[in-house]
């Protein structure tokens, strides 16, 4: 606790997002991240995921998870590999994390890691959507996510690909 407080008040430790955590650090936080939500992935109870969430997920998943994210044959952005943690691929998320948990991430996000909250400027459909669009990644050819319109507006792209009710167009 003493060398905690001294590193803190001292600025001893590189918060650089340049530099890796130190080893240590960089398990703390994730034992506390994983730990935490799985705790409140527990609390949620999740509807039926049904084929319609999955490709409602699709275009918001596209306008706002694949910068950093990434998708199924689709590589993040640029700036995304200068974050730390840089932001781990989704693809086999569906493995690590299941719906309720993917839930409970977008919706609260993940303090001082840059993943952001989307509760506050966004439903929870669109957020039950995007997450049965993840449960859906590992299944998923790379010409089934391309073929995904990322685009809120039209209807093109995947066979029968539709927007459920609750997920008009917001532009971001
Ligand atoms: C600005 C970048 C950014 C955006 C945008 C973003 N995330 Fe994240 N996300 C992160 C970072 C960074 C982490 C790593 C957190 C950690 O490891 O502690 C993360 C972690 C996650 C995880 C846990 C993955 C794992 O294996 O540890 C999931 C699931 C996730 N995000 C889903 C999403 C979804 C879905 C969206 C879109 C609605 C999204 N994120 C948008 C940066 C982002």
């Amino acid at each position: 606790m003493l060398i905690a407080l001294i590193v803190i008040l001292t600025g001893g430790y590189n918060v650089a997002a340049s530099e890796r955590h130190n080893p240590i650090v960089g398990w703390a936080l994730n034992t506390t991240f994983v730990n935490s939500v799985q705790r409140h992935g527990d609390e949620v109870s999740a509807p039926e995921l049904t084929r319609a969430m999955v490709d409602a997920g699709a275009s918001p998943y596209k306008a706002m998870c694949q910068h950093c994210h990434g998708g199924v044959g689709a590589s993040r952005a640029e700036w995304a590999q200068g974050m730390r943690p840089i932001p781990p691929a989704l693809a086999n998320a569906a493995e690590q994390w299941s719906a309720p948990e993917v839930f409970w991430l977008v919706k609260h996000g993940v303090k001082m890691t840059g993943m952001p909250a989307f509760g506050a400027t966004h439903d929870d459909q669109t957020i039950w959507n995007i997450a049965a669009f993840v449960q859906a990644l590992p299944e998923m050819s790379e010409a089934q996510y391309a073929a995904y319109s990322s685009d809120h507006g039209s209807g093109d792209g995947a066979e029968g690909h539709r927007h459920a009710p609750g997920t008009a167009p917001h532009g971001g």
